[in-house]
């Protein structure tokens, strides 16, 4: 099929870029000595996770017990739930995820004692062992566990509960990821962990609770820690890149991020062009998430820009002169934010030199549970 027979709105990956994007975070990975867990947050395909696996990534991570389950049930053998999971029945599901897939390693991430307890239970009532990560609180003050007595005291506690292991730290600073400047990026990121790992050193080595695994670090600051043993990096935006990250720079560049490209766009159709200044198309917020502010318009950046017109309709502010725009025309969208804008989809359409080449379901939707 060829993109334009595609029916809008619909939401591309240029496969080429894509590729690209991929195997150069994997190089940069490879070259900094560090493994890549990829976060299929972004994505929640199976067939990207294989993709991603294939060209040397050790595993994936998930956000949720659901995408997981799509994921280990989609063939990939070794994934982490960066989230803790809370309650009987969500607990239930992870034991069975892993009763049902022995062969694949399953590790969740926990920050108290209530995790390991209800867990520890639970896998072992069913005779098996559950690997833990400690998220540690590294500055976003969200989920975690400082790093003084409180942690070493969880990590005894798994240590001394049936059914639960004891696999390592999660810290993962999701709040410096976007910050403007490679330097000041890269400084905050490092300083928001420094003193966990003088900690790890310190306390943790010395008392026999050395951590196997060290994950954390995204897109945005994977290059901070050459000081700190992180074992893994988890980035997940870097495989479609947002305006919004696009936006953060890099090494060389302080307002663009040049080491990834934007792959990832939506085709919509322009539905109604009511004044020479002002177009509709038919992707509103229900296909395109504004909550790190409005698309980008692909061409014509510099005369056009999409204000949201609701649910369903964006509006095409046209600078003075005259419209490109006629009514039926396609234009692209590129996404301030591509989770959230994937997650409007139920199928991503891969395409290389103006082929469909994939329809990917994308099977993580609305499995936040
Ligand atoms: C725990 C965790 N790790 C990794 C990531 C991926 O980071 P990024 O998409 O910035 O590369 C996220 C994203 O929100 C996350 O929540």
């Amino acid at each position: 099929m060829k993109i334009t027979q595609l029916d809008t709105p619909a939401l591309i990956v240029d496969l080429d870029i894509l590729e690209q994007n991929l195997s150069g975070m994997q190089k940069r990975i490879n070259q900094l000595g560090l493994a890549l867990r990829p976060h299929t947050k972004a994505h929640k395909i199976p067939a990207l996770a294989h993709m991603q696996i294939a060209a040397g990534a050790i595993g994936v991570c998930t956000s949720k017990l659901g995408e997981a389950e799509v994921m280990v049930e989609g063939g990939v053998n070794d994934v982490l739930i960066t989230t803790p999971i809370a309650g009987e029945t969500k607990t239930k599901r992870l034991v069975d995820l892993c009763l049902n897939h022995p062969n694949t390693t399953i590790r969740q991430v926990i920050d108290h004692a209530y995790h390991v307890d209800i867990i520890g239970k639970y896998a072992s009532q069913n005779g098996i062992e559950i690997g833990l990560l400690v998220e540690v609180e590294s500055g976003q003050e969200r989920c975690g566990v400082n790093a003084d007595q409180a942690l070493i005291e969880l990590i005894n506690h798994i240590k001394t509960t049936e059914g639960v292991r004891y696999d390592g730290i999660q810290a993962y600073s999701g709040h410096l990821q976007l910050i403007k400047g490679y330097e000041k990026r890269q400084r905050a990121a490092h300083d928001a962990v420094d003193s966990l790992f003088t900690f790890i050193e310190t306390a943790l080595k010395p008392q026999g609770l050395a951590p196997k695994i060290i994950s954390g670090a995204g897109t945005g600051t994977y290059q901070a820690h050459s000081a700190h043993a992180y074992t893994e990096v988890q980035a997940g935006s870097y495989l479609f890149m947002d305006s919004t990250y696009t936006a953060i720079g890099d090494e060389n560049n302080e307002d663009t991020n040049r080491q990834f490209s934007s792959a990832l766009s939506v085709l919509s159709t322009v539905i109604s062009h009511p004044s020479s200044g002002r177009a509709v198309v038919d992707a509103g917020m229900k296909s395109l998430s504004i909550d790190l502010g409005m698309p980008k318009v692909r061409e014509h950046s510099d005369t056009v820009t999409y204000k949201c017109g609701g649910d369903e309709h964006g509006i095409l502010l046209i600078e003075q002169g005259k419209s490109p725009y006629e009514i039926g025309q396609v234009i692209s969208l590129i996404p301030s934010h591509c989770d959230t804008t994937l997650h409007n989809f139920d199928v991503l359409n891969a395409v290389r030199d103006g082929e469909v080449i994939h329809q990917w379901r994308i099977q993580g939707r609305g499995r936040s549970d």
